[in-house]
């Protein structure tokens, strides 16, 4: 099951430019892709290309194919296509349906507006919880958890929705560094159970923990892509807005110092 991009270009509407040009971007089962690049370069508007919200719900206008599993979505209704891509963004309280007085009630909401038999709802529900281990939030307020709950509570309302794929723009944006591992380690386990995941991320040191390939994006086109090693120590990083992780920084400095390279990797690895 792969969500593919071919060729894809998006141009917002009213907008004299395009904001994505010439995208080509596979997403297989159990795949983290890292989205990186500097403010303004398109990391939100492939985020919203790649979900199907733009043009269905954003409008404008998108060029070159978006396939699942080789059929092309063009014709797909949003309801059609967001029961196989989730949607997540950086702000997990913007996610929540307000409605919903318990952290159970939230996650089961989709579903449940879906028409799913209730009893599939109530065992779909506890599924979703227990994967991101948040079992114990079930009857609390969703409004009156840390951002990092919430966000947790945001992805198992995604989950309850059984997504093949999941697009994620800036998950840990608002969180503090517990908060961001344990979203991190829920993206890895999603992965592991075969769900594919784009996530957009300043954090490079958590790409690092995460991904298995990393795209950074500059001026809506591809700059760089590959393997997530590669890509978070091209040297060409910072000059495409893009923070290095911790550890390609340390190589870094300590070559330039004159520090035994070989030595270092071993620390490093220790
Ligand atoms: N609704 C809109 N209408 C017209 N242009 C837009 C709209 N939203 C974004 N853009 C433009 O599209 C380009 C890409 O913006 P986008 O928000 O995707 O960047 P980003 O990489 O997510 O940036 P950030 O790091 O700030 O979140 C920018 O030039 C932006 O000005
Ligand atoms: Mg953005």
């Amino acid at each position: 099951m792969t969500l593919r991009l071919s060729g894809v270009g998006y141009r917002y509407a009213g907008a004299t430019r395009p904001s994505l040009l010439d995208i080509d971007l596979a997403l297989p089962n159990g795949s983290v892709v890292g989205l990186v690049g500097a403010s303004e370069a398109g990391k939100t508007t492939l985020c919203l290309v790649a979900s199907g919200l733009a043009p269905r719900v954003v409008g404008g206008q998108v060029r070159g194919t978006i396939s699942l599993d080789d059929e092309d979505v063009d014709a797909w209704p949003m309801h059609r296509l967001s029961q196989r891509i989730g949607i997540g963004f950086q702000n997990p309280a913007t996610q929540l349906s307000q409605v919903a007085s318990t952290v159970f009630e939230e996650v089961a909401f989709g579903p449940m507006n879906l028409g799913v038999d209730r009893s599939d709802v109530v065992d779909g529900t506890w599924a979703a919880l227990g994967s991101l281990g948040i079992e114990d939030l079930a009857g609390r307020d969703p409004a009156r958890l840390s951002g990092g709950q919430q966000q947790l509570v945001a992805m198992a309302g995604l989950l309850a929705m059984h997504p093949e794929h999941l697009v994620l723009d800036e998950p840990t944006a608002q969180l503090d560094p517990a908060g961001t591992r344990l979203v991190g380690a829920a993206i890895s386990q999603l992965a592991a159970d075969g769900v594919s995941i784009l996530v957009t991320e300043q954090k490079t040191d958590l790409l690092a923990a995460i991904a298995s390939s990393v795209v950074v994006l500059a001026e809506g086109r591809i700059a760089l892509s590959g393997p997530t090693d590669e890509v978070l120590a091209d040297p060409r990083l910072a000059d495409l807005g893009v923070a290095e992780p911790a550890a390609v920084r340390l190589r870094r400095a300590a070559t330039s110092a004159g520090v035994d390279t070989a030595r270092l990797e071993a620390a490093l690895r220790d």
